[in-house]
């Protein structure tokens, strides 16, 4: 039944061969309020047959426990094995309550005692809409939950898709860089040497000089930005080299002493864990220089059984790894977030152990290639 709309109208498949039972079960819906289209079955093998065709014509299943062949609980086992997404509610006679504390814990939704003295007969109608309107609501949670998983799992995918594409383009402008600017300003200084050797006074030697000079800070600068937009050694020589040449390139730039090791161990990637791992060390440096205040780091790759582990660690400021996480979104904090989803995607995952005042370590871990035959 559609969890949104519950019919006004109850439809019961009623099992019950004891035909006082039956009448009096009638006689109980049309004294109440509740509006019931009620299905009569005598033995229990009926009623599963019934229920094995087709579902959609009832709201749920009430089973008396006393029925010729099979016992009602047993059908209730039998129902609950074939998943038919169904209420079921089980009438058991006076003292049985072990059996309903038994139905209950095997997955039946509810039970009325056939009590006559405790007017059984009258709660009934209630009982039994209310079993109804709890299965929904499970049912709506349920598929709302699934709803929640399969949006987090393609926003995870779009995540990588996302950071994989943006290498992608880093790696396309850096080529152009190198290749158009980088290439031509060599050209252009080899022409000037020659004009050097040509010229005729001293004067215009001075000024092609200093134009040399300038070509050369513009190839150095050149060649830094191709390396900082995207390092040609992740592609040339792996990613182990790669990550010793992005600790040397910060410690350079910003004066922290950060060690790098590594076990010697071969580490296969494949293409998209090779590039997620480096923006995530990237990520996690910039972290570093940014917020730890740290005077050291140290970065260590490793692998272990068929992972590879990366631990980037400072001794810095720290902070509460327990905000990590949607909460920061607010924040536009995104960096460690979206390391920790996209290497979920990939199989991978983040520990951030931190505390304010003591440093932080985070330590990256990848399913290794099985394919790749080396670490680039
Ligand atoms: N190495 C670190 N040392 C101290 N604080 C850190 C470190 N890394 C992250 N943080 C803290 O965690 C927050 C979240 O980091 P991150 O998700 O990378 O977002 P962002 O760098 O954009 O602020 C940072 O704003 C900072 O407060
Ligand atoms: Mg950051």
């Amino acid at each position: 039944m559609d969890p949104t709309n519950i019919s006004t109208r109850l439809r019961v498949l009623l099992v019950e061969d004891d035909e006082h039972d039956r009448i009096a079960f009638r006689r109980a819906f049309r004294k109440s309020q509740v509006d019931c289209e009620i299905t009569e079955c005598i033995r229990a093998e009926e009623a599963l047959e019934r229920l094995r065709a087709g579902t959609s014509s009832f709201d749920l299943v009430v089973i008396d426990q006393k029925l010729p062949g099979m016992p009602g609980f047993e059908l209730c086992k039998t129902l609950l094995v074939e998943k038919i997404p169904l209420p079921l509610v089980l009438l058991t006679g006076k003292g049985s309550e072990q059996l309903a504390v038994d139905a209950l814990k095997a997955g039946v939704d509810d039970y009325v005692v056939k009590d006559p003295s405790e007017s059984y007969l009258d709660l009934l109608p209630v009982v039994l809409l209310q079993a109804v309107r709890r299965n929904a609501d499970r049912t709506a949670r349920k598929q709302a939950e699934e709803r929640l998983l399969t949006y987090h799992n393609r926003l995870r995918s779009l995540a990588s898709a996302l950071s994989l594409a943006e290498e992608q383009e880093r790696r396309r402008i850096a080529t152009e860089v190198h290749e158009n600017i980088g290439q031509n300003l060599a050209f252009a200084k080899i022409k000037l040497g020659k004009v050097w050797e040509l010229a005729s006074s001293d004067g215009l030697r001075d000024a092609v000089d200093e134009v040399i000079k300038v070509i050369d800070e513009t190839i150095e600068d050149t060649r830094s930005l191709v390396y900082q937009v995207s390092s040609p050694i992740l592609y040339q020589l792996g990613f182990v080299a790669a990550v010793e040449s992005l600790t040397q390139q910060s410690q350079k730039q910003h004066g922290i002493a950060i060690e790098f090791e590594d076990d010697g161990q071969p580490k296969p990637l494949s293409d998209d864990v090779r590039v997620l791992l480096f923006q995530a060390v990237r990520e996690l440096l910039a972290n570093v220089v940014r917020h730890a205040q740290a005077k050291t780091a140290e970065v260590s790759v490793a692998k272990k059984g068929d992972q590879i582990l990366v631990d980037v660690k400072d001794d810095g400021i720290g902070f509460e790894p327990a905000e990590i996480g949607p909460a920061m979104d607010q924040d536009k904090k995104f960096g460690l977030f979206s390391i920790r989803e996209r290497l979920e995607s990939l199989g991978g995952a983040m520990k951030v152990a931190s505390r304010r005042g003591h440093g932080t370590r985070v330590t990256l871990s990848a399913p290794l290639s099985r394919e790749a035959d080396d670490d680039r």
